[in-house]
């Protein structure tokens, strides 16, 4: 893949095109989403489009759709029955459903929703605009099959101006037996260094602070990229784009996610300590903590491998945090296995867990074995599951009381004008006061010391010492 030269964006105000109306996203799922959405509305506004200020008004509806459980799935045809009903009598509505959902559907989606203008998957995300422009030939368009992504050339509107999420890798590759994102992301493919580096740069210049690189997979990167070091090594791994693109002036911090254990190297948890504008803070899924069910989930690592990644991580950077993503009751899952996952979170002692109840998801192995789990079953082991990741974080977080930490300011908070909120390194979301104790005011973008005088289980708050 090569890099595609920035194309000079049309100026606002000028372009014949611009007086298309207004739209508006939502966006269920993972920041993988989040990151299409940003994209797709920068192609929006680049066409004319302005921002809805509410769902109901909006000429453009986009819903960019999660399938990672059914209870996600079923949350866009709630939000569509609404839009429907708009369209019947405003037919000049455009309605699409973009992202996951739309990938496992396609047809199908259409023929359960005739309203809908547009289905695409998440490969076609950059391809927004020429899919409207079939649509606005009177076209119902379903862009779902396997698509090259081609290097985004148009500005994304991003939510934040100081965090970014910078794609790196797209797809994944692993063949999990529960999940439903290799049928709906596709194949892994990597983006080029140079391309990500370059996007970093603008970004930077933009006055952005914090970059987040993405992957689903992110330890993946650059598989699919040619180069072999004279050691025989792949020269375009994770950690190699980690040190390529460290220097970008302005950038304050670098996070990345999601990280698999099967492919979590030494050599990354060693850059990671070398590297100062790499925040302590790994995201790394265990699933489970028995190593039956890890291999019935076809995850390629035993539990052993993972606490020794995690006492690696603490061995260089002791103050690190670490969070994960857990699934209970997948099927056949005993209680006596359940109680090795909460062994585990208490042993390793995790900053965050999400969980999940396992829920069974189309073209999925899993979905079709006969010792699937009943409702009573995954309730009651989720609530005890998240009692316990509760009460960890709290114990964690209370090494932050009295301390002073570097937090960056990300946005007034929305409930008190009076406070910022933003993150430590670690990424805890800390809330202070915007004007300092001795009179500075910060703004966002500012890295403020904070001293932390307030410990809840998921957030801080502290007062600045300047
Ligand atoms: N790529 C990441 C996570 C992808 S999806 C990884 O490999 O870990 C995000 C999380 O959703 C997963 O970590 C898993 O915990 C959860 N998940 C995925 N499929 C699920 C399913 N069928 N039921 C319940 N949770 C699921
Ligand atoms: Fe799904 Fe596994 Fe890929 Fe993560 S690594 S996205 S859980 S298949
Ligand atoms: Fe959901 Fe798709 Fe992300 S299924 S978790 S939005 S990759």
């Amino acid at each position: 893949m090569s890099t595609v030269p920035l194309k000079p964006l049309p100026i606002r105000g000028v372009s014949p095109s611009n007086q298309r109306g207004s739209y508006w996203i939502t966006t269920f799922g993972c920041q993988m989403n989040k990151a299409d959405s940003e994209r797709m509305a920068g192609i929006l506004e680049n066409m004319g489009y302005k921002e809805a200020s509410t769902e109901l008004e909006a000429d453009l509806v986009l819903y960019n759709t999660c399938s990672i459980r059914d209870n996600a799935e079923q949350k866009v045809y709630s939000y569509l029955g609404r839009q429907v009903h708009r369209k019947r009598v405003s037919p000049h509505l455009k309605l699409i459903v973009a992202g996951c959902v739309a990938q496992q559907e396609g047809e199908l989606l259409l023929r359960r929703v005739p309203e809908l203008d547009l289905v695409m998957g998440p490969q076609h995300a950059n391809r927004l605009e020429t899919l409207l422009n079939q649509v606005e030939n009177g076209q119902q368009v379903v862009a779902t099959h396997e698509n090259h992504i081609l290097e985004d050339i148009t500005t994304a509107r991003r939510d934040s101006s100081i965090c970014a999420w910078v794609n790196v890798i797209y797809g994944c590759n692993e063949r999990c037996t529960y999940c439903v994102v290799p049928s709906v992301r596709g194949k892994e493919q990597s983006r080029t260094k140079e391309a990500i580096k370059q996007e970093i740069d603008s970004l930077a210049l933009r006055g952005y602070k914090e970059v987040t690189l993405l992957g689903q997979n992110i330890d993946a990167y650059g598989r699919d990229l040619p180069g072999i070091t004279s050691q025989g090594r792949r020269k375009n791994t994770l950690t190699d784009l980690l040190y390529y693109v460290h220097e970008a002036k302005g950038i304050e911090r670098i996070r990345f996610a999601t990280s698999h254990p099967r492919y979590f190297t030494d050599r990354l948890i060693r850059a990671c300590s070398e590297l100062s504008k790499l925040c302590e803070h790994f995201h790394i899924p265990f699933q489970s903590g028995d190593n039956k069910i890890l291999k019935e989930m076809g995850r390629g690592y035993t539990i052993e491998r993972y606490k020794r990644i995690a006492s690696s991580i603490r061995e260089l950077m002791p103050d690190a945090s670490i969070s994960a993503d857990v699934i209970v009751a997948f099927p056949g899952e005993t209680e006596q296995q359940f109680e090795r996952t909460l062994s585990v979170i208490k042993e390793i002692g995790f900053d965050q867990v999400n969980t999940a109840a396992y829920s069974p998801r189309p073209n999925t192995p899993s979905a079709e074995w006969p010792n699937q789990l009943p409702e009573n079953v995954k309730i009651e082991r989720l609530k005890r599951l998240n009692l316990l990741v509760e009460t960890i974080a709290k114990k964690r977080n209370l090494r932050y009381k009295d301390r002073i930490e570097e937090v960056l300011a990300e946005q007034v908070n929305p409930k008190d004008p009076k406070q910022l909120l933003g993150r430590t390194r670690t990424n805890r979301l800390t809330f202070f006061p915007s004007i300092g104790s001795k009179g500075l005011t910060y703004k966002p973008g500012d890295l403020v010391k904070v001293q932390i005088n307030e410990v809840r289980s998921f957030s801080l708050s502290g007062t600045t010492i300047l």
